[in-house]
């Protein structure tokens, strides 16, 4: 099978909504065409069809965030998924990397290099748009 692998290439808020609902997750369209303007991101096409993509955000020197890396069921292993963790490690080589996963995903971030961070936190989506500034 082959697959055609892009980075910051052209993409359409319905191409990546496909590759989300693929996997029952769903996003603001118009939303999450802009995150991915304001990401690095990596593409995998076969036979022109975006099937699978990972985003980061860096600094560029320091600190790189790592999220939604999601392959079409259709296309799971046959290392996409690993090859686009590559582009996104070898193009922030040397910078610290971060991520949060789903407990089903766990093993596939270690068989990237990743491994557990000692202390770490963090605030989640609701709080922080709930949040009451002036109270903390
Ligand atoms: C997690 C996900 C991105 C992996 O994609 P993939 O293309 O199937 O992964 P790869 O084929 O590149 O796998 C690379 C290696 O990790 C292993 N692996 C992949 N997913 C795994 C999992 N869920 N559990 C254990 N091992 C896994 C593969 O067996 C392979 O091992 P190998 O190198 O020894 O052969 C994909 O399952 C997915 O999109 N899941 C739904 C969305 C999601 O949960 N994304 C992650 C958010 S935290």
């Amino acid at each position: 099978m082959k697959i055609i692998y892009k980075t910051k290439n052209e993409i359409t808020g319905e191409e990546i909504m496909n590759v989300f609902k693929s996997v029952g997750w769903n996003k603001n369209p118009e939303d999450i065409l802009d995150a991915f303007k304001n990401s690095y991101y990596v593409t995998a096409y076969h036979n022109n069809k975006l099937v699978a993509f990972a985003r980061s955000i860096s600094d560029g020197y320091y600190y790189t965030g790592i999220y939604d890396v999601i392959v079409n069921p259709k296309y799971q292993k046959k290392g996409i998924a690993k090859e686009m963790m590559k582009m996104l490690l070898s193009k922030f080589k040397g910078t610290y990397f971060f991520l949060s996963y789903t407990e089903d995903n766990r093993e596939f971030y270690e068989k990237c290099g990743f491994e557990d961070l000692p202390s770490g936190m963090w605030m989640n989506r609701e709080k922080s748009f709930n949040l009451d500034i002036d109270k903390l």
